[in-house]
């Protein structure tokens, strides 16, 4: 899939046939892996990543799938960077950018990975800031549309944090013709503008009643209370226990709903055990599918 943007910070980079189009060249790509291997068409290309949080389903989908693609990535930990001296991230970026061919970067601030990409000549992508979390909803409308054979008309009920995940989601939605309903306690409703800019393409529905969120949804989704940006413990006495998708909750949706998570997951927490662990949940799938779907971002952003 051609894409006219050069980097993905957010997805609201992408036309609604780009975005789709990523998603069924994935479809191939896991199809192709299957019978054996991929063809090697990112040969001697390399994936600068820069973490400057934790990560597990990131760093080792992207490293991955570089191999996979006949490439090579490099692992950087922030701390161990000059960054972590007082470089400026513009003066990293444009070192980089003389070694590498993208720069995927997992940082604090949306501000930060802005900068890296105005000062890369390379392609960068956003492996989540505090704001958005692209490369995730990639691999969950994968996941979808292999369940489901479609996108268009389905219901999301996102259940918890209105938090990055959330945001990006909001896009995927609006991209692909879904309607989205979110259930928050007030002060965690998820970016204001990025709910204004997919209204006008699609129904996105904020409500504080998970019940009401819930009804007739195809999809039902949750995070963690306290993500990495944000992780005082005091947070989620605010959700508990209204907010958790459990038996209950799932009833209300429809009989072949199924689950989803982003993980890292907290048990008894934003889920039950029934439900990530039942019939319903797809999360090891949709676990799996970030590494097609970052292969196939890596493809069309490095061969363009
Ligand atoms: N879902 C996700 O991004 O997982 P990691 O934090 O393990 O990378
Ligand atoms: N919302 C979570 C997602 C982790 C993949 C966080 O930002 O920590």
């Amino acid at each position: 899939m051609k894409l006219k943007t050069k980097n993905l910070l957010t997805l609201a980079e992408l036309t609604p046939k780009e975005f789709l189009g990523l998603i069924d060249d994935s479809i191939k790509l896991k199809k192709e892996l299957k019978k054996g291997k991929n063809k090697p068409v990112l040969k001697n290309k390399t994936l600068a990543m820069i973490f400057q949080k934790p990560s597990t389903r990131t760093r080792v989908s992207f490293e991955t799938g570089m191999f996979q693609l006949g490439g090579h990535a490099i692992n950087l930990s922030s701390n161990d960077m000059q960054l972590s001296r007082g470089e400026s991230v513009e003066d990293t970026a444009k070192t980089l950018s003389r070694y590498s061919d993208c720069i995927m970067a997992r940082v604090y601030s949306h501000d930060l990975i802005e900068k890296l990409s105005e000062h890369s000549s390379i392609p960068v992508i956003n492996g989540l800031s505090d704001s958005f979390h692209p490369c995730q909803i990639l691999a969950d409308f994968m996941t979808i549309k292999e369940k489901k054979k479609k996108l268009k008309g389905l219901k999301i009920a996102w259940i918890g944090d209105g938090n990055n995940v959330c945001n990006s989601m909001i896009y995927g939605a609006a991209l692909s013709g879904m309607e989205m309903s979110i259930a928050t306690p007030k002060e965690f409703e998820p970016d204001k503008n990025v709910v204004k800019e997919s209204k006008q393409s699609t129904k996105i529905e904020l409500t504080s009643d998970p019940f009401t969120a819930t009804k007739n949804a195809d999809i039902v989704v949750t995070d963690t209370y306290s993500s990495i940006h944000n992780s005082d413990p005091k947070r989620i006495r605010k959700f508990l226990p209204k907010y958790q998708v459990n038996s209950k909750l799932m009833k209300i949706s429809n009989k072949d709903a199924i689950f989803m998570h982003c993980l890292p997951a907290k048990r008894e927490q934003e889920v039950t055990s029934s439900v990530i662990d039942g019939p319903q949940s797809v999360v090891w799938d949709e676990a799996e599918n970030r590494l097609h779907t970052q292969k196939a971002l890596l493809v069309a952003l490095i061969r363009a």
